[in-house]
């Protein structure tokens, strides 16, 4: 038999929220002053995790609890669709990210290994986040957890939810934007000589004949740019081009062969 959640009130999320979770999270996701005197870590924010923290995650924390902490299993008071609807609930909470802080934050906690301008040439190991291929909630996942047997330990007592979100956040837009048109001219000055336009290029290797430049990733096609093999072929030049140069000479790549 089909169950429609407003239907029936044993499934009201926000009923739910209120009387399983409020004491300790608050009835908005904003933990109460009970909620922030817990030890020996405090209750926390769920406005800030929406859209940074997979369901998954949610729904296993809910169910098991955090060994340690004030934060019990739930799974002995609420049933399966009880979870998903208190779920469907904190997903309606909402937190719009402070870079300002993001980048305060950032600062203080990650340049002393990924560098002020996140691109890491500091020595310890750490990965370059300019040209990180994470999703946002990768980077909130990589953040809260650490990656163990790295020095990337996890955050999540160093920082609150919010500075979570501001810095995952802040992190993410120092992505390098890749510029067409600085692309555009780089390859007139770098690679029209040998290569008339970005069409004429012949790939290599096996089913070269069946192939396009789109069939390649960014991260294949910047390898056969930057290569060994290619840079015996197009000279030094090419091989010094910087790792922005070579993104923005893809990104005019692709807008001219689209
Ligand atoms: C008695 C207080 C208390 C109650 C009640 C409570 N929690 Fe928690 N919760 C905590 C504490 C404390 C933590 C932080 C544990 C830690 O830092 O590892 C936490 C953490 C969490 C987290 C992880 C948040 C994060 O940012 O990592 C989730 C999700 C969560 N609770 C959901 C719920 C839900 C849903 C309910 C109600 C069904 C609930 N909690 C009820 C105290 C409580
Ligand atoms: C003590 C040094 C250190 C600090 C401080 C540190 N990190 Fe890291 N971080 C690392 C190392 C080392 C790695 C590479 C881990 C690996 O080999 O997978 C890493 C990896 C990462 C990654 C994964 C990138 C990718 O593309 O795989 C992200 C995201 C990240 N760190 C974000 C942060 C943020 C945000 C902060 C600050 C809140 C921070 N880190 C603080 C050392 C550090
Ligand atoms: C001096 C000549 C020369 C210059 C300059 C040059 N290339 Fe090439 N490139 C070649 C040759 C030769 C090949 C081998 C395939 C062929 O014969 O067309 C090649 C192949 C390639 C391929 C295919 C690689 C593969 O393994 O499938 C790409 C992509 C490419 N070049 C991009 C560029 C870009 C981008 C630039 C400028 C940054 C550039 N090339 C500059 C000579 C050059």
């Amino acid at each position: 038999m089909p169950i429609s959640a407003n239907a029936d009130d044993s499934l009201n999320g926000k009923a739910l929220y209120q009387a399983n979770c409020a004491a300790c999270h608050g009835v908005d996701g904003n933990p109460t002053e009970f909620g922030k005197s817990l030890k020996p870590f405090p209750a926390r924010d769920h406005r800030a995790v929406v859209g940074l923290v997979e369901r998954d995650e949610l729904r296993r924390i809910i169910n098991y609890g955090i060994a340690g902490t004030e934060m019990t299993p739930k799974k002995y008071d609420l049933d399966g669709l009880q979870i998903e609807a208190v779920i469907d609930y904190m997903e309606t909470f909402k937190y719009t990210p402070d870079l300002a802080n993001g980048k305060v934050r950032f600062e203080a906690v990650c340049a002393s290994c990924h560098g002020l301008d996140g691109r890491a040439k500091t020595g310890m190991g750490a990965k370059n986040l300019v040209y990180s291929t994470l999703t946002l909630q990768e980077m909130a996942h990589t953040m809260r957890y650490g990656r163990p047997g790295t020095k990337m330990t996890s955050k999540r007592h160093q920082l609150t939810n919010k500075d979570i979100a501001d810095v995952a956040n802040y992190a993410h837009e120092l992505r390098y934007k890749a510029d067409a048109a600085k692309g555009k001219k780089l390859y007139a000055s770098n690679c029209a000589s040998c290569h008339s336009t970005p069409s004429a290029i012949k790939l290599t290797g096996n089913a070269a004949s069946k192939r396009t430049l789109a069939d390649l990733s960014d991260r294949l096609l910047d390898l056969r740019i930057t290569h060994g093999r290619h840079i015996d072929r197009a000279g030094k030049d090419v091989g010094k081009l910087s790792a922005d140069n070579i993104s923005d000479i893809i990104a005019h790549m692709r807008k001219s062969t689209k």
